[in-house]
């Protein structure tokens, strides 16, 4: 396949620098990019600029001299239309279906079999404005892709999330969505807490519901990936077209893995399932030991429960993959520990185990609504990015393991269309 066509519109944020590192390695890996900009964006970049990046004359505004069909010509050309960095305004802009400038115009004019790509950038209050919650969303609804904005230091001086997403993942995002249809990563997703049974009824478990890894399951199935889901009995279920298996037991859990890693050749395996560390090497009622897992104790004599270490299956994924080269996600949930303690926990993870990213959240900081503070650390133990919102996993993850994962696109020599 060769380089892309990319629409590269440009709206009014200091982030604008990012967004021209951006088109500078688009056109550097291949794609041939048409850089559009709003009136007030050119304040903060110059056309000599992006037109000096991009090699070609930049469109700013419906009537420009020559151009005043641009862009109709524009989305028929583009394989792609990038928005970035997108102000509020711009969102706003969008999601009311005003057409009165360019940007507005090559957003309706889009021809939604393509896709369009909108990278964030604001102030913090008014990323959380609820007139741009509610335009986010309708934009998602109708198909819109969102590079999930950063945390942190904003150039107005508040903390907070609405900082554009770092450039390498902004190429990541935007080749992500330019990818063919079809299957891309072959990922499994390990989900659920395992259990052990005490007898033939009890069981020793915790309480892992599955939603992180039927979420990230769900979502990387939309993206176009094959998806696998190796998931506890009693967890959230995949839904299609994500294939899934069950387990109940670590042994079972133990056994499936090393068939599937076996057999099939994963690209991505996330290790999300809550393990149990602990299996039951047996059961003493009043002095005398039982095996575990048969018949039903009587309720009125309290049993000791003797235990024993599981293995730790992180460890074990990669030798036991067919694909040597597979990416690994490990995660380290945390329960009210100081931010020191989560650093030292990940690094002890990472020197044992050695994933190539660690998902690492704190229960206390988790609601059902859907927050998920984590914050992803790389094999080295450097902070690769802030999550906020467990819809915002998958798209951070992928663009995180995508320079990891040989990509068709990166190694395609340029061949483009003519421009309009
Ligand atoms: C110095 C400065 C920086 C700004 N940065 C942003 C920004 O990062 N994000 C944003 O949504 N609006 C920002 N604004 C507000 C926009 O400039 C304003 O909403 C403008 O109308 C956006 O126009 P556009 O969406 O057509 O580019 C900034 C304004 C100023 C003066």
């Amino acid at each position: 396949m060769s380089g892309s066509n990319i629409a590269f519109v440009l709206t009014c944020s200091i982030a604008g620098y990012k967004a021209c590192e951006a088109v500078s390695r688009l056109v550097q890996r291949g794609h041939a990019v048409r850089a559009v900009a709003t009136g007030s964006a050119l304040r903060f970049v110059g056309e000599a600029t992006l037109e000096g990046l991009t090699g070609r004359p930049v469109l700013t505004g419906l009537f420009d001299r020559g151009a005043a069909m641009e862009h109709i010509a524009l989305t028929r050309w583009a394989d792609a239309v990038v928005v970035c960095p997108a102000t509020a305004n711009t969102l706003n802009r969008f999601a009311a279906g005003l057409a009165d400038d360019l940007a507005g115009a090559l957003f309706l004019a889009h021809d939604r079999t393509k896709p369009f790509v909108v990278a964030p950038a604001m102030n913090p209050a008014m990323w959380r404005h609820p007139a741009t919650v509610a335009s986010v969303a309708r934009l998602r609804e109708w198909g819109v892709r969102f590079v999930p904005v950063g945390a942190g230091r904003t150039a107005c001086g508040e903390v907070g999330e609405g900082r554009l997403a770092e450039p390498e993942a902004l190429v990541a995002a935007i080749e992500g969505a330019l990818a063919p249809a079809g299957p891309r990563w072959r990922i499994l997703v390990t989900s659920g807490g395992t259990a052990e049974p005490i007898d033939g009824v009890r069981v020793l478990t915790n309480s892992s519901t599955g939603a992180t890894g039927a979420g990230l399951a769900a979502a990387w199935a939309r993206a176009g990936h094959a998806v696998t889901l190796l998931r506890a009995r009693h967890a959230i279920a995949a839904t299609p077209p994500v294939r899934e298996e069950t387990f109940f037991t670590f042994a079972d859990l133990d056994a499936a893995l090393a068939r599937l890693l076996r057999d099939e050749s994963f690209d991505v395996v996330i290790h999300a399932a809550a393990v149990g560390d602990f299996a039951l090497a047996g059961v003493e009622v009043k002095g005398a030991l039982q095996p575990a897992g048969t018949g039903k104790l009587d309720s009125a004599t309290a049993p000791v429960l003797r235990l024993r270490p599981n293995p730790k299956l992180l460890e074990t994924l990669r030798q036991r993959s067919r694909n040597p080269a597979v990416r690994i996600v490990a995660f380290k949930l945390t329960e009210g520990a100081s931010p020191a303690a989560r650093r030292a926990e990940v690094r002890a993870l990472l020197d044992r185990a050695a994933p190539d990213l660690v998902v690492q959240n704190d229960l206390t900081a988790r609601s059902a609504g859907g927050a998920f503070p984590a914050d992803i650390y790389r094999a080295d133990g450097a902070h690769a990015a802030h999550c906020s919102e467990r819809n915002d996993l998958a798209p951070l993850l992928e663009s995180l393991l995508a320079p990891l994962i040989p990509s068709p696109i990166a190694h395609q020599a340029p061949s483009h269309a003519a421009l309009p």
